[in-house]
């Protein structure tokens, strides 16, 4: 028989090396060391890492690339971004967030990125961004998975317009229920939201994702509405609570209570440390909150936790390069997250954690799994993240999609090697 593609000699995630990955019409159709068989293409991984493709979990499609529009952040919080994106919004065009968006997927793609699950706008009544979006969702469809979250910015009460647009934003086609209970004008409103939010999914047989909780008030339980709201309504594993800051905030003894809830309910968590390790503790002196949630405690707990990259050059946040092992890397340092069990729970919170809170059929390294997947210069998970391994290979539906050079430096050092290759560099032992 003759494939399409077999990427030979890979090591993978879980630990099996020397194996060969055949695909075949746009399909993983074998897994297993030494496939004797042609292939149209063949890439050597030479015992390095083939992993599924990245998933970006939470990230803003219509506010990307914005950077600099109509001015920068100047203290550098969430509500000053929040007002930036208020006075950028009038001055949005369709045409201008849809090349927006389409250069930043073209980024993701070299990156090895390829499904996001983006949360867009819905508090303009023209639902300029909503329009851009779902054109942008067409046009990259053959190569990257993107799902839309209605979101309403500037709250579901709070925002005039919001609650008749978040519904026709998903009669469009967007695909997730979004919020943000923090924002509305009080606790009870906020509480309302959650309700109403979590009501309207189950309606309509979707899926939820609030932003939640977002700010250092340890008394921001928004949360804990959502997962009441969740098992009320048996919307377990189809409901996301993103950011959950005020949880670094709180007090032990209500968390003890809380995580038990979460994880009966079967509410997923989503942090992006990049993001909330700049805006969160802005308003502290020192010691500085860091403000990411309790990633381990949650963890422990049995609750899903992916990391998203939020923002890339926008109104909150100036950098981000689509690089989800730079998000990994940041949340690993932020929530002391050292062990080796550890570091390879970090790799899966942007790949299979992250592809199960978004519901991802078909995705992985086993038979039949779409063969989407990444030839990374590095042995395993851990040496992925450290080194924010270059992507040599990223194969889309069994195509190649994007290609690197290894990255190496040459040296002129007499009596060293004339090349150095920081891959190389890898531990003595991969175990434990
Ligand atoms: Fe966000």
């Amino acid at each position: 028989m003759s494939f399409d593609l077999i990427i030979r000699n890979a090591s993978l995630a879980d630990g099996r090396t020397g194996i060969d990955i055949a695909v075949h019409a746009g399909r993983i159709a074998a897994i297993e060391p030494a496939i004797g068989a042609e292939a149209g293409q063949v890439i050597d991984a030479a015992g390095r890492l083939v992993a599924p493709p990245f998933v970006d979990s939470h990230f803003h499609l219509d506010a990307t690339l914005s950077l600099g529009l109509p001015r920068l952040n100047r203290s550098g919080t969430l509500l000053e971004g929040i007002a930036l994106w208020g006075e950028l919004k009038p001055l949005l065009t369709a045409e201008a967030v849809f090349e927006r968006a389409m250069k930043y997927c073209d980024l993701a793609i070299a990156q090895g990125l390829l499904a996001i699950r983006s949360h867009v706008d819905i508090c303009d009544d023209h639902l300029v961004a909503v329009d851009a979006l779902l054109e942008v969702k067409r046009q990259v469809a053959p190569y990257l998975h993107l799902e839309l979250v209605a979101f309403p910015q500037d709250g579901y009460y709070r925002s005039p317009g919001a609650v008749r647009n978040l519904s026709r934003a998903l009669d469009k086609g967007v695909e997730v229920v979004g919020g943000i209970p923090h924002f509305e004008r009080s606790m009870g409103d906020g509480s309302a939201s959650v309700r109403a939010l979590c009501e309207l999914a189950a309606e309509r047989g979707l899926r939820v994702d609030l932003h939640c909780d977002e700010t250092d008030d340890p008394l921001s339980r928004h949360i804990e509405t959502l997962a009441d709201e969740t098992h009320r309504l048996g919307l377990g594993g189809r409901v996301t609570g993103s950011h959950l800051t005020s949880m670094h905030s709180m007090d032990n003894y209500y968390v003890s209570k809380l995580l038990p809830l979460m994880a009966e309910a079967g509410v997923a968590a989503i942090a992006n440390p990049l993001i909330n390790i700049v805006l969160q503790g802005r308003h502290d002196t020192y010691p500085k909150r860091r403000g990411m949630t309790r990633v381990a405690e949650m963890r422990a707990a049995g609750i899903d936790v992916a990391f998203g990259q939020d923002c890339c050059m926008d109104p909150w946040y100036s950098l981000g390069s689509a690089d989800m092992l730079d998000v990994a890397h940041m949340a690993l340092h932020v929530g002391q997250l050292t062990s080796r069990d550890a570091m390879r729970d970090c790799f899966a919170s942007i790949t299979t954690t992250a592809a199960r809170i978004l519901g991802l059929e078909d995705y992985g390294t086993e038979v039949g799994c779409q063969a989407d997947l990444v030839v990374l210069q590095a042995t395993d998970p851990i040496e992925a993240i450290r080194l924010r391994a270059a992507r040599l290979y990223v194969v889309s539906r069994g195509r190649v999609v994007a290609e690197s050079e290894p990255r190496r430096s040459r040296l002129s050092v007499p009596g060293r090697p004339d090349v150095v290759d920081a891959s190389s560099y890898a531990p003595l032992d991969h175990g434990g």
